[in-house]
């Protein structure tokens, strides 16, 4: 009898004990966003001339290494830089006498309804620049109409961000771990919460080579929440290392394993080439997401617009594809579609918004973009979506040798 005694004593302090560290673990999770870092807290439209303008004032507003984070791309940053000015390769051909009229840019993507044909790109940390983080940037997508895709790496959890979506429709981008059972609880869960699709982030096994964030030694101020527990501590670490702590070896059986994880599509981003495209497909992809990380991986690599047009070409309708790297205009979006895309998504935009005026700054990007876009179709003659997709883009020819 004295020896039962014993031994539930012992499991009993054992069972203490593991409830101490539990608690413990949430505790300074908690308090890991109760750091100094001071994110903006604004919280009021803003006035946009040109989506351009929005890095510089939000410069002003978000502490320098947060900002640095955000607006770099990988190394001499040419990628990054590439990606805005070729869409200025091609040119779109104007149609007057179409009867056009306040154009349309309602459209859909594996089902959605959606306002514009602009969507948010999923990326980490939206804490670094507006204390609602991603809560703030989905309320805005909800008001606009639109899409918010949210990262594995969002500094809001995915239960705060589905409650700021109140119902509207939301993405959620896995980083794959290194640990199946985290895999797969991160996928039940956001189908629990009511996410619609699965981004699976393919352009990533490690970090690019981010310069500015080496030199400023740069390091996560706030926790980010959804990130395995098991893959370590988030905050105080660089991305670096949070990358190396995920599947750092990918291949189309990833793709083949989390389909077999959920019965959401799952969209394949980063494709950067036709052949992987096939692959993706091949492997169940159910949309296709051109990207290069908005110029953060590979520096050296061609813009994403430049390998749009061949990629689309292979895929050849079979699934929709989504584009994005340096959108930030009417006819960017224009360009894109006609070029082969569905929808686009933005990123630094959407963090620059959020920074400037909370969610309905958020809101300001997006209504800016769909304004800009109905501007571009009036005046190059086309009333819809289906129209610019059926509409030729000119190569930039005034240098040709027939000319
Ligand atoms: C600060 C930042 C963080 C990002 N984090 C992620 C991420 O966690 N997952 C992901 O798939 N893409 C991430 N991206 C890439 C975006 O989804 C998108 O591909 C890119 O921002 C598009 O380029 P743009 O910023 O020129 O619009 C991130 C981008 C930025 C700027």
């Amino acid at each position: 009898m004295k020896k039962i005694i014993l031994v539930l004593c012992a499991i009993l302090l054992v069972l203490f004990v593991v409830w101490l560290v539990v608690r413990f673990i949430n505790i300074s999770d908690a308090t890991e966003n109760s750091s100094d870092y001071k994110a903006s807290y604004r919280d009021e439209k803003i006035v946009i001339y040109d989506i351009d303008d929005l890095e510089n004032q939000a410069k002003e507003i978000i502490p320098a290494g947060g900002f640095d984070y955000i607006r770099g791309g990988a190394e001499t940053e040419s990628t990054m830089r590439r990606n805005e000015l070729a869409f200025d390769m091609v040119d779109i051909y104007p149609r007057v006498l179409t009867g056009v009229n306040q154009p349309n840019t309602k459209t859909s993507i594996l089902g959605i309804n959606i306002s514009l044909p602009v969507i948010v790109a999923p990326a980490a940390a939206h804490g670094l620049a507006h204390i609602s983080a991603e809560a703030g940037s989905a309320r805005g997508a909800a008001a606009a109409g639109t899409i918010m895709s949210v990262s594995t790496y969002a500094s809001s959890t995915l239960e705060e961000i589905a409650q700021a979506g109140n119902g509207a429709p939301q993405w959620f981008q896995l980083y794959l771990s290194k640990d199946d059972v985290a895999n797969r609880d991160l996928i039940m869960l956001a189908e629990s919460l009511g996410y619609q699709a699965i981004i699976l982030t393919v352009d990533a096994p490690i970090g690019g080579n981010r310069i500015s964030d080496a030199r400023n030694n740069f390091k996560f101020p706030l926790a980010l929440p959804n990130v395995p527990k098991k893959s370590g501590k988030t905050k105080g670490q660089g991305i670096g290392a949070i990358f190396a702590a995920a599947q750092n070896e990918l291949s189309p059986y990833d793709v083949m394993y989390v389909k077999s994880l959920t019965d959401l599509p799952v969209i394949v981003k980063g494709i950067q080439h036709p052949d992987d495209a096939e692959i993706a497909i091949m492997a169940g992809a159910d949309a296709i997401w051109v990207s290069n990380h908005g110029g953060r991986q590979l520096d050296g690599a061609p813009a994403a617009f430049e390998v749009l047009g061949d990629i689309a070409k292979r895929v050849n309708n079979r699934v929709p594809i989504i584009f994005d790297s340096g959108v930030r205009r009417g006819q960017h979006i224009f360009k894109a579609i006609a070029m082969g895309a569905d929808v686009v998504a933005i990123g630094r935009p959407v963090i620059y918004g959020l920074a400037l005026g909370g969610w309905r700054g958020v809101v300001s990007v997006l209504d800016y973009l769909k304004t800009d876009l109905e501007r571009v179709m009036w005046l190059a003659g086309t009333q819809n979506i289906d129209d610019i997709k059926n509409t030729e883009l000119r190569q930039r020819c005034n240098l040709c040798s027939d000319k």
